[in-house]
């Protein structure tokens, strides 16, 4: 009897053994490729504002965007709560810093209004850049000291956080760079690809419950899966998965075009109260909305600036309508006599597979997005790409582009789904009223931020941001 029980005890000895090594392997792993994570994500954002002249990082031109230095300043600020809080005995940077870095977080103190952020000169942009590096240097270091630590899993989850806020901020200095300066920006542009194929009509997808949202768990949760696959993270507000009804429905194969938008403004959409909601009428008589943003009326015709210049719509006939509201896309599929798609509707025509019977992570399959499948930021164009450019990024309805070019609106409230639970307080839990919900990423979406159950979100009346929209019926 003594013997075999001191032979389990043993097994056990060593099974806890094993464990233990591995569990470390696990988080060194992890640790690794955090660390890693952290560098190539940080020096994107430097590379991003690298072509702008000084001037430039602290103008503010309208009260939805904030000067590039804030940014910058802002996305350290963040991991500096997270040294605050983890690091034993950090000494805070600046509390003139911490007031003025700080975006809307009544947890983190007393902050500037928005629409300030461009009202002073200081902290300098070099003040700025030497706190950035200050943050750096001592979040790589505490990071490599996390093997020792029991709540190291906690901690490189709120870092993971931390760096997809980051890539949210890259696709923000995007739009913020091009409202403050557009074709004055030097960015390095690479040319978009041509149309390969035409895209028309409408898929025709069969109702049914459907699966919404991400089935949970992996997200910014323990160690389960190291290194670190870029799938394994989801935000709070795509979980849990949950079942929906759907009716029969059609969706649009291809985005809405810039021809298909001009028929609409030709037709006097712009003039015509009843395609609107209320409050898009209301934009359109007193903001005087003729167009979407960035289009110029030059000698009786339309132009389209962009990071390229400035060109004629007529030339980019074949391209995504962008920089459009929640109100003007309505009233566009109102004329058309077709209507946004649910979420949940766009979900489905995005990922699921009728011969797999199941979801899929992207339309077209599980593997990462590359240059062929969409247009994300890392392919370089800073702009839209013509329908009809990536056919290998179909979903297995036929729709195109729904990853990139442009985010697209739905007519879904942004509500938290049921069973909801907030990974971090005031992040994403706070914004749940008054929203409509976009999906599928843009020409500046980071491509290891984006996947199909994405649930991003802006006010019906916003139009700076790079979003477009495909109807359903
Ligand atoms: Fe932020």
């Amino acid at each position: 009897m003594v013997k075999i029980e001191s032979v389990d005890l043993l097994v056990t000895k060593i099974i806890r053994t094993i464990m233990a090594s591995s569990i470390q392997t696990i988080k060194s792993a992890r640790i690794e490729s955090i660390a890693d994570l952290y560098q190539s994500v940080r020096a994107r954002t430097l590379e991003i504002v690298a072509p702008l002249e000084i001037e430039d990082y602290v103008i503010q031109t309208a009260e939805f965007m904030s000067p590039p230095r804030w940014h910058i300043g802002h996305t350290s600020w963040f991991f500096e709560t997270v040294l605050q809080k983890y690091k034993a005995g950090y000494q805070t940077y600046s509390d003139e810093f911490l007031f003025y870095f700080n975006s809307y977080y009544e947890g983190f103190g007393a902050r500037i209004e928005r629409p300030k952020r461009g009202t002073r000169s200081r902290p300098t942009v070099r003040e700025t850049k030497q706190y950035r590096a200050h943050i750096d240097e001592q979040m790589k270091g505490f990071i490599n000291s996390l093997s020792d630590r029991d709540d190291a899993a906690e901690i490189l989850s709120i870092v993971r956080l931390g760096l997809e806020h980051e890539m949210q901020h890259q696709e923000l200095l995007v739009y913020d760079i091009k409202h403050l300066l557009c074709d004055q920006f030097d960015a390095p542009l690479k040319p978009a690809p041509g149309s390969l194929e035409t895209v028309s009509g409408m898929a025709e997808i069969e109702g049914g419950l459907f699966e919404l949202g991400d089935e949970g768990g992996m997200g910014v949760s323990p160690m389960s899966h190291a290194p670190e696959p870029r799938a394994t993270f989801t935000w709070d507000n795509e979980r849990p998965a949950h079942k929906v009804f759907l009716e029969d429905f059609a969706i649009d194969r291809a985005l809405v075009s810039v021809s298909d938008y001009l028929q609409f403004m030709n037709d006097g959409g712009y003039r015509n109260f009843r395609w609107w909601h209320s409050a898009g009428w209301e934009k359109v008589t007193q903001d005087r909305w003729q167009a979407p943003l960035y289009w110029e009326l030059h000698d009786g015709a339309w132009m389209i600036r962009d990071f390229g210049g400035l060109h004629r719509a007529v030339d980019k006939s074949n391209e995504p309508v962008a920089h459009v509201s929640f109100l003007e896309a309505s009233a566009y599929a109102k004329w058309a006599g077709k209507r946004l798609p649910t979420e949940a509707e766009w979900e489905k025509a995005a990922t699921f597979s009728p011969a797999l019977d199941r979801k899929q992570t992207f339309p077209w399959g599980e593997a990462e997005p590359g240059e062929a499948q969409a247009n994300l930021f890392e392919n370089g164009h800073w702009s839209v790409a013509p329908l009809g450019a990536f056919p290998a990024g179909s979903s297995r309805y036929g729709c195109r582009q729904m990853i990139g070019d442009v985010w697209e609106w739905t007519t879904s409230d942004y509500v938290p789904y049921p069973g909801f639970k907030s990974d971090f307080d005031e992040y994403n839990d706070k914004w749940f009223v008054g929203q409509k919900v976009l999906r599928g990423g843009s020409f500046a979406t980071p491509r290891r931020h984006i996947r199909a159950t994405y649930r991003n979100f802006f006010y019906p009346h916003e139009r700076w941001m790079i979003a477009g929209f495909r109807c359903a019926r």
